[in-house]
């Protein structure tokens, strides 16, 4: 979603401010803004469209400038338009605000500023207008934006720059926030990953936090806790590790790196597992909650648990509420999320706020990795492209893993581990991705591709089905197999592509349902450890991986959506529409 990125310090902003918004365009965004101070006037330049494309339109990589911000805005209040981006000003023009998240109160706040003269459709623009008006009526620029951050309901972090004031301001509600300490200067920016090209030393923001900075540093006051207090934390990432290198795109590079994860896990001290696994012991019921991929997570991870005779339940964030009334005292959440900041989930933490909350997350320091008891960081580094693909692999092992633990004989599943590092050789098979070629040929001209399986298949078919849509825009569902007879079958028709997730658990069981749509003209290309000539019309090889089986099908699965997409001219990093954190409601 949106995307911030400021600076103020001693060297010109302007290669600070290029930089970390390219370094935030895989987050997804419609349109691209600054403002630039140079010491004599407030340069804003903004379009619609890519960074790239503002960045060469206005010349901006020659500008100097003392101090400025740059954003990225995905379209919530207001149609994708010049005026709708950010930066946006007040009346007289000297203000400028890049503003991240939803103001649910504007139409309020916009009445009552009746006599000011708004320029966009967007709820941003009361906050440059309030300020402004606040300061007319003789407040301190500092006092006036405080006033205007109390005022405003839902999630909005913004930066205000006044082009009359040597501090700039940013004000962190809802929408993650981070500071980042540079040698000459300091950053505001909505994501770490922007900043480690420069520093690793950041200060998370809590919810109202107000940060004054300049060229000679930053102080940093909560609104409503003055007891907060803010610690300067090293990120453990390295930048160079998140760049494409040899490869096309990120999500190939990420599909690939999954090979090399299976060490980490190995390797990795697993004191937070055994942690997590004993808060579970001691809990009644275990609630997983995520969204999109994250949720798919969670139903593999409940399916899992329910299979040693743990009561377990997979929810969305949003399907908390329907909860509330049964959630008991002894309950315990596990929060699934690659980003830590998804809002679905953040917007209902309440009914989670009296139980033990474990984490399975892999962006540390985000918003919900603070909030747990208990943190399995998934460590499987920064993952660039919009659809998620190595952080499901590793979350799913993770689970895998605690699952172990709470069986209490880890072993036999840590040995099995050791295999899958020596059987992943899938993506490396010559005739594996000769397979995938020729399936992604025929796929790349569908209107609509179903996937199938059941048990754990079903939950593979449900994420192969959400990377093909995600990437390749082509209408992908995932049904159940034994299901398909209850309404599905309707669409089934003479050389529709099915594709068949068989698991070693679910090859009988699916193998009716696939017979059932044979039957009636269906395409049917198995990805399986074996070939059944009866049934495929096509087969890809997914090799075997014993209890982490899932790990070489989802490879192969992903990378039939990305070879799709890319057949289909898309790029795949950056689906239309899509985000890669979905920080709004
Ligand atoms: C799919 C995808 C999304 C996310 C979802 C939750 O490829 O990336 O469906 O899984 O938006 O995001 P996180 O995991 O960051 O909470």
């Amino acid at each position: 979603m949106c995307g911030i990125i400021a600076y103020a310090g001693k060297d010109n902003a302007v290669p600070y401010l290029v930089n970390g918004i390219r370094d935030l365009e895989y987050r997804g965004y419609d349109s691209a803004g600054c403002a630039l101070d140079n010491g004599d006037q407030l340069v804003i330049r903004k379009d619609v469209g890519s960074v790239n494309s503002v960045i060469r339109k206005y010349g901006v990589e020659q500008l100097n400038a003392k101090r400025g911000v740059f954003h990225t805005r995905w379209a919530t209040h207001g149609g994708i338009s010049v005026q709708n981006a950010h930066p946006i000003s007040d009346c007289s023009g000297d203000i400028a605000v890049v503003h991240n998240g939803i103001i649910e109160n504007y139409d309020s706040i916009k009445e009552s500023l009746n006599t000011h003269k708004f320029s966009t459709e967007t709820d941003t623009e009361v906050i440059p207008h309030m300020v402004e008006e606040k300061m007319r009526l003789g407040k301190s620029f500092r006092e006036a934006v405080k006033e205007t951050a109390l005022k405003l309901e839902g999630a909005s972090s913004f930066v205000v720059l006044n082009r009359n004031e040597k501090d700039m301001i940013a004000v962190k509600k809802g929408s993650p926030l981070v500071i980042g300490l540079g040698e000459n200067g300091t950053f505001i920016s909505s994501d770490v990953q922007s900043l480690l090209r420069y520093t690793n030393k950041v200060v998370y923001l809590h919810d109202n936090d107000l940060v004054t900075f300049n060229d000679g540093g930053y102080t940093v006051e909560n609104l409503v806790n003055p007891n907060l207090t803010h610690k300067v934390d090293t990120v453990d990432l390295d930048y160079h590790s998140a760049e494409k290198g040899k490869f096309e795109h990120y999500m190939i590079k990420e599909i690939y790196e999954q090979i090399d994860l299976v060490n980490s896990f190995l390797e990795r001290d697993k004191k937070d597992i055994e942690y997590a696994s004993s808060l579970i012991k001691k809990a009644n019921r275990v609630y997983l909650v995520g969204s999109g991929t994250s949720y798919h997570a969670s139903l593999y991870g409940a399916q899992l648990f329910r299979s040693l005779g743990i009561d377990a339940l997979a929810l969305q964030g949003q399907e908390l509420k329907n909860y509330g009334r049964i959630i008991k005292d002894n309950d315990i959440f596990i929060i699934i999320s690659q980003s830590g900041e998804t809002s679905d989930v953040i917007a209902n933490i309440d009914y989670m706020k009296d139980h033990k909350k474990i984490g399975i997350i892999n962006v540390e320091g985000s918003y919900l990795s603070r909030s747990v008891d208990a943190l399995i960081p998934l460590k499987a580094g920064v993952e660039k492209a919009v659809a998620a693909t190595k952080t499901f692999t590793s979350t799913l092992v993770l689970l895998r893993l605690l699952a172990a633990y709470l069986s209490d004989d880890a072993e036999p599943i840590i040995n099995d581990l050791k295999l899958l590092k020596l059987n992943i050789y899938n993506l490396t098979v010559p005739s594996v991705l000769e397979a995938i070629e020729r399936v992604s040929d025929r796929l790349k001209d569908d209107k609509s591709i179903i996937y199938t399986g059941t048990e754990d298949g079903f939950i593979l078919s449900l994420e192969g089905a959400l990377k093909m849509k995600e990437v390749s825009y082509i209408h992908a569902e995932a049904f159940d197999s034994s299901s398909i007879k209850h309404g599905p079958i309707a669409l089934i028709e003479n050389g529709i592509d099915v594709i068949a997730v068989t698991t070693k658990n679910s090859k009988e069981s699916l193998a009716y349902g696939l017979e059932e749509m044979k039957a009636r003209g269906a395409h049917i290309i198995g990805i399986s450890e074996e070939n059944n000539p009866k049934l495929f019309d096509e087969f890809i090889k997914s090799v075997p991986a014993k209890s982490f089986e899932f790990y070489p099908l989802l490879m192969v699965l992903q990378m039939l959506a990305y070879r799709t997409a890319v057949k289909r001219g898309i790029n795949p990093d950056k689906p239309r529409n899509l985000a890669k954190s979905v920080t709004v409601k």
